[in-house]
């Protein structure tokens, strides 16, 4: 594989020639920054949102979950902050009136720009003379908030003002009373939650790695003040037993202390963890340190207590909370560059995806040897039938020669393939190949 890019493409064409992932509204031209999942990136997806769940959710103790409503009262995003503070730089292109990101435009163009604030990025932009993309002068930097704005009910106005949320975070800290009130959880206790969120990116670009609609599972960790550095240690190596879980290999995940000046407004510390992408090292995911922000707001702006007391003594504060938040696209993501492999078998090029089992969105492709032969397709549909009952996602697969399904299989990361020939009739037995070395065993049916 010649470049970086090419490897990009190549996954990118994979993800649509094989049913993963489609552009969204295609058929009618596109949505930027939009995405459908076919059934195999649906499947991979689920895999990997399943996995989590059960991470981090199901198989903990001091774990609960929540599913709250994407649209929430507009109070809940102006005490967040993010009605006032969730907001990228622009600029327009005074000619073509098409806008950028400031921070992308001049990252392309070879400028630093981590930690530089708006003004910082104006001044750059003013003293270097710098361009649009198509040549023409630029306006000034000016802010633009990232949520989309919609009104609920018929009537539209101030009142009836909502947004599609941008982090499922607030729908988490508004239930935190809700769930201490019905479960009576000891500290330090955690609520987890998996969902859509929605941010209107200026640029969406690089395939799924930013879109405007896309799916979080974030956990926020309710700790007491004092203790709260524990809970981020406790966090993150269990941010690192998830990047392992899902097949990333060590070497390729790193992290970076996120610098005050670029932290978000509501987090004291921040780690994110970075994945070599094919399109370079990107945040995978956030560890944040959110102290008592959000429901020390929630406090002040809908005049509720948030105290949490203590069992057994008089000790009572307002929680601080741990973030560990996760975007499923980027996970996927990385999951699928972790797994691209190209090599050769029998001096042709093959594409495979080394996928972990467990996330593999097909377990077994099954196939009679010849499907012209009534006998072999009886006898493969039994095999067929009875691995489908016992692991769900088996493929039935009859399309095209033997060879041809091979190369699909392993191109949507199949680990098994099933072949049901002449032999089989006689023996009961059945050639298993190996997605990863190809190799091919006889095997009983009832070891399967
Ligand atoms: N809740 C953190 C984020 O959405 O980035």
């Amino acid at each position: 594989m010649a470049s970086k890019n090419e490897k990009m493409e190549a996954i990118v064409s994979l993800a649509k020639r094989r049913g993963f992932i489609y552009q969204g509204s295609e058929i009618y031209g596109g949505l930027s920054g939009t995405w459908d999942f076919g059934p195999l990136g649906t499947a991979l997806k689920r895999n990997i949102m399943d996995l989590w769940w059960k991470m981090f959710v199901e198989d903990r103790e001091d774990m609960y979950g929540v599913d709250a409503a994407i649209l929430m009262n507009q109070k809940v995003w102006q005490a967040s902050g993010h009605v006032d503070t969730f907001a990228d730089p622009l600029v327009e292109d005074l000619v073509t009136n098409q806008r950028y990101r400031v921070d992308h435009l001049l990252k392309d163009a070879g400028f630093k720009v981590d930690g530089l604030s708006f003004d910082d990025l104006n001044k750059m932009i003013i003293e270097n003379k710098v361009k649009s993309p198509n040549g023409n002068s630029l306006s000034e930097v000016r802010t633009f908030n990232m949520m989309f704005k919609t009104n609920v009910g018929p009537v539209s106005d101030e009142s009836s003002i909502s947004y599609l949320r941008p982090e499922t975070a607030q729908g988490i800290f508004t239930n935190f009373k809700n769930v201490v009130d019905c479960f009576y959880p000891d500290l330090p206790f955690g609520i987890g939650q998996q969902g859509k969120a929605f941010r209107n990116e200026i640029s969406p670009r690089d395939f799924i790695f930013r879109s405007r609609e896309f799916e979080q599972m974030e956990v926020e960790y309710f700790v007491h003040p004092e203790k709260w550095e524990e809970s981020f240690e406790m966090w993150r190596k269990l941010v690192w037993d998830w990047c392992e879980a899902i097949g990333l290999p060590k070497e390729s995940v790193h992290e970076l202390e996120v610098p005050a000046e670029d932290r978000a407004h509501y987090s004291k510390r921040t780690i994110d963890f970075e994945f070599d992408f094919p399109i370079g090292r990107e945040e995978l995911l956030g560890l944040a340190y959110r102290t008592d922000f959000d429901l020390g707001n929630i406090q002040r702006v809908a005049g509720k207590n948030m105290d949490y007391s203590v069992k057994g003594t008089n000790e009572k504060f307002i929680p601080h909370v741990i973030e560990p938040s996760f975007g499923v696209e980027r996970a996927l993501m990385a999951v699928m560059s972790s797994a691209y492999r190209e090599d050769e078998v029998n001096g042709e090029k093959r594409i495979y995806l080394k996928f972990p089992e467990h996330l593999a969105p097909i377990k077994f492709a099954v196939s009679p040897l010849l499907k012209n032969k009534p006998e072999l397709v009886a006898k493969a549909r039994e095999v067929f039938t009875i691995l489908k009952k016992k692991h769900g996602a088996v493929m039935w697969d009859d399309n095209g020669n033997i060879g041809k399904r091979y190369r699909r299989q392993d191109e949507i990361g199949t680990p098994y393939c099933v072949v049901i020939d002449f032999d089989t009739l006689e023996d009961n037995t059945v050639t298993i190949r190996d997605r990863d070395t190809t190799e091919q065993k006889r095997v009983p049916i009832a070891e399967l």
